[in-house]
C-alpha cells in the first residue's frame, strides 16, 4: 500500500515536470519566463517588452502558469505575474534560467526593453516625488496614524541600539528623523533629489548630526556589501516592481547579526492608491513578505500589525544569522 502511494506520488510529480518542460519548449514562452523572473509583470506591460499581441501573451502565460513555472496574482484590477517560488517547476524554471546564454541577441533584446520600461517607471517615480516633496507625509496621506508607528519603530531601536542604520527610500529623512537618538551612524537613500532636499532641511533643523543623506536607487544601492548593522524600509516597497529585488540590495548590504525592517500596508484593495499615489502594490501578506525574507536567508519575527480606520500598516523584521551568512548574489534566485 506505502509503496503504491510512493509510486504514485512519484508518477504525479513525473507528469508536473513532463508538463512544465512542454509549457517551456517554446521561444516566447522561454523567454516570457525569463521576463518574469526579473521582477513582478502586468500583461500589458509584457506585451510592451515581447513586442507580440496581448492575447498571444496571455496565452502564453496561462500554458506557464498552468504548468506551475510562473505565479499569477489578482491585485484590485491589476494581475501581476512573476516567477514561481515553491515546488518542482518552480525548480526546474530556476534550473532552466541558469542555463540561457548570457549572449543571446533575443534574450538581450528583451532585457533592453524591459530595462527601457523599468527606466520610464524610475523617471516618473522621480518626478512624482519630486513634485510632492515639500509636503509628504507617508502615514497621514494614508490615513494612517505616524505616531503608533514611530512609536513600535522607536521601541524596536532602542532595544536593538544598531551601530549603523541604512534608510532606503527616505523621502524627507522622517525615519531617520525618529531612530537618530537609537543608532550610531544613519544613512538614507532616495531617489529623488527635490526629496532629500527636504531631509537635509528637516535633519538639520533637527541637528541630527549622526545622520546623512544621499541620492541612489534601491535597486542598485551606492553601498558596500555587509556595512549596516540595520536597514528600514518605510513605506517604499509597495512602490518596486520588483519587491524581490529590493529586499536582496537590502540584505546585501546587511551586517551579520543585522536586522532588516520592513514598514508596509497590509493587503488591502483601496485601488485609487495606484492611480493618485502611485502605489504599484495593493500591499503585501505575511507570507509573501515572510516567504521572500526567510528566501535570503534572514529569520523573520512574528509581524506587529497597526490597524488603521481603512488601512493598516505592518512592522516585519528580520534577522540576518550573526556567522558569516551568504550574500543575496549566492543565494540561489533566478538567472536574471
Ligand atoms: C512613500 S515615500 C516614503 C518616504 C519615507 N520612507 C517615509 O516613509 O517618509 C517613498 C520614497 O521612495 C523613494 N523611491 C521610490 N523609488 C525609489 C528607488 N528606485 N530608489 C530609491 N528611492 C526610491 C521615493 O523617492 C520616495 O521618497
Amino acid at each position: 500500500m506505502a509503496m503504491a502511494i510512493a509510486m504514485s506520488a512519484e508518477g504525479a510529480s513525473i507528469d508536473r515536470l513532463l508538463a512544465a518542460l512542454r509549457a517551456v519548449a517554446e521561444p516566447s514562452r522561454l523567454r516570457l519566463l525569463a521576463i518574469c523572473a526579473q521582477g513582478e509583470w502586468t500583461v500589458s506591460e509584457l506585451t510592451q517588452v515581447m513586442a507580440q499581441s496581448q492575447p498571444r501573451i496571455s496565452r502564453h502565460l496561462k500554458l506557464l502558469a498552468e504548468a506551475g513555472l510562473v505565479e499569477r496574482f489578482r491585485e484590485g484590477s491589476w494581475v501581476f505575474y512573476r516567477r514561481a517560488r515553491v515546488g518542482e517547476p518552480a525548480r526546474l524554471a530556476r534550473a532552466l534560467l541558469r542555463m540561457l546564454p548570457e549572449q543571446d541577441a533575443q534574450l538581450g533584446l528583451d532585457r533592453r526593453r524591459l530595462a527601457a520600461v523599468r527606466e520610464a517607471r524610475r523617471r516618473l517615480a522621480e518626478s512624482y516625488f519630486d513634485g510632492h516633496a515639500g509636503r509628504w507625509d507617508s502615514e497621514r496621506d494614508l490615513g494612517v496614524d505616524g505616531a503608533r508607528v514611530e512609536a513600535e519603530l522607536t521601541r524596536l531601536f532602542a532595544d536593538l541600539r544598531p551601530s549603523s542604520l541604512l534608510d532606503v527610500g527616505t523621502g524627507t529623512g522622517r525615519i531617520l528623523q525618529v531612530l537618530a537618538p537609537h543608532v550610531g551612524r544613519a544613512l538614507g537613500i532616495d531617489l529623488s533629489h527635490d526629496m532629500l532636499a527636504v531631509a537635509r532641511a528637516n535633519l538639520d533643523r533637527r541637528l541630527a548630526r549622526n545622520c546623512e543623506v544621499r541620492h541612489g536607487d534601491m535597486y542598485q544601492l551606492p553601498i558596500q556589501d555587509r556595512s549596516f548593522a540595520a536597514v528600514t524600509l518605510h513605506q517604499v516597497l509597495h512602490f518596486a516592481d520588483d519587491p524581490f529585488a529590493v529586499l536582496s540590495e537590502a540584505r546585501r548590504v546587511l551586517q551579520p547579526g543585522g536586522r532588516l525592517v520592513v514598514v508596509d500596508l497590509a493587503a488591502h484593495q483601496h485601488e485609487e492608491l495606484r492611480s493618485e499615489k502611485r502605489h504599484r502594490r495593493l500591499g503585501f501578506r505575511d507570507d509573501e513578505i515572510e516567504g521572500w525574507l526567510t528566501e535570503l536567508g534572514l529569520q523573520p519575527a512574528p509581524p506587529i500589525r497597526l490597524d488603521g480606520p481603512a488601512l493598516s500598516v505592518v512592522l516585519w523584521s528580520a534577522s540576518c544569522a550573526a556567522a558569516e551568512p551568504p550574500l543575496a548574489r549566492d543565494i540561489e534566485r533566478s538567472a536574471a
